[in-house]
């Protein structure tokens, strides 16, 4: 069972502990990737995607600071705090570089990080994600959710989140995907889901970095994604000089989860041609 390569560490870096899986590459020369889970997840939406990678590439899903496994620190969470993170993590890895493979909030991170460290990054893989900020309208929400999570917990706002998040064959067809987000979101303390959603809101625009993307890039979007728009992700692709956008149908906001066979044949490929 390919299961069993997989573990569990955990390394220190700063005010906090981070929490992550690792699928090593069973031959010398190898190429790492880099997971980044989409808010409020953790590593474990991954598992499929480790456990499907190529004998030649090592694969890390991380907790992101407060979630999972990982400690909050200071708690004042960002995108760029969590970029931060990613780097000092790299480096106490000795990772010289990765394929930064981001969902959603993976993906403001994985942008982030391309501004501030791209010489540490060989490739992105943006899967429903976008690079603009919050507009007002978008803020509002998060405060009125930041309310709600305070008034009522974590278990209504898991329920709306999970109705909202994967597309309806997914929620009739894959009921341990679903299982396995609801679980993960009532995992997450208040403070981290109230945190990051203030941390997302206040993520600053990353459109200025995408002409600027010099390493293969591929774009992913489910056709039934009701969260990440379309339009952002069209937008993104046009101003990127060199990326494939691949849409997979019947999927929602977590097409790794919604059809893992398709996803890992996506980002199998592009990692190989690395
Ligand atoms: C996510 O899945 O990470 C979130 O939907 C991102 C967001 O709320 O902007």
């Amino acid at each position: 069972m390919a299961e069993r390569f997989i573990k569990s560490n955990k390394i220190r870096i700063g005010d906090i502990s981070i929490s992550y899986h690792t699928k090593k590459a069973k031959t010398e020369s190898t190429k790492t990737i880099i997971f980044l889970h989409g808010f409020p997840f953790n590593k474990n939406m991954w598992r499929e995607q480790l456990e499907n990678l190529a004998d030649d590439v090592e694969g890390i899903a991380l907790d992101i600071r407060g979630h999972g496994n990982s400690t909050s620190g200071h708690g004042f969470f960002s995108i760029d705090v969590f970029a931060k993170d990613l780097r000092v993590f790299m480096e106490k890895l000795e990772i010289e570089q990765a394929v930064l493979c981001g969902i959603s909030m993976g993906g403001y991170i994985a942008l982030r990080a391309y501004q501030i460290f791209p010489d540490k990054i060989s490739g992105l893989i943006l899967a429903d994600t976008h690079s603009k900020a919050d507009s007002n309208a978008a803020k509002q929400k998060r405060f009125d959710s930041i309310q709600a999570v305070l008034n009522h917990g974590r278990r209504p706002f898991a329920i709306g989140f999970v109705e909202n998040i994967f597309a309806s064959q997914s929620i009739e067809e894959r009921p341990e995907a679903v299982e396995l987000i609801k679980s993960s979101i009532r995992r997450n303390s208040v403070n981290t889901i109230c945190a990051t959603l203030l941390g997302m809101a206040s993520r600053t625009d990353t459109t200025d970095v995408l002409p600027t993307v010099a390493v293969p890039t591929l774009l992913i979007r489910g056709t039934a994604d009701k969260i990440t728009a379309l339009q952002d992700m069209v937008d993104m692709h046009h101003a990127l000089p060199s990326a494939s956008f691949i849409e997979l149908e019947n999927c929602g906001h977590l097409p790794n989860l919604e059809n893992p066979e398709h996803f890992n044949k996506l980002i199998n490929d592009f990692v190989a041609r690395i």
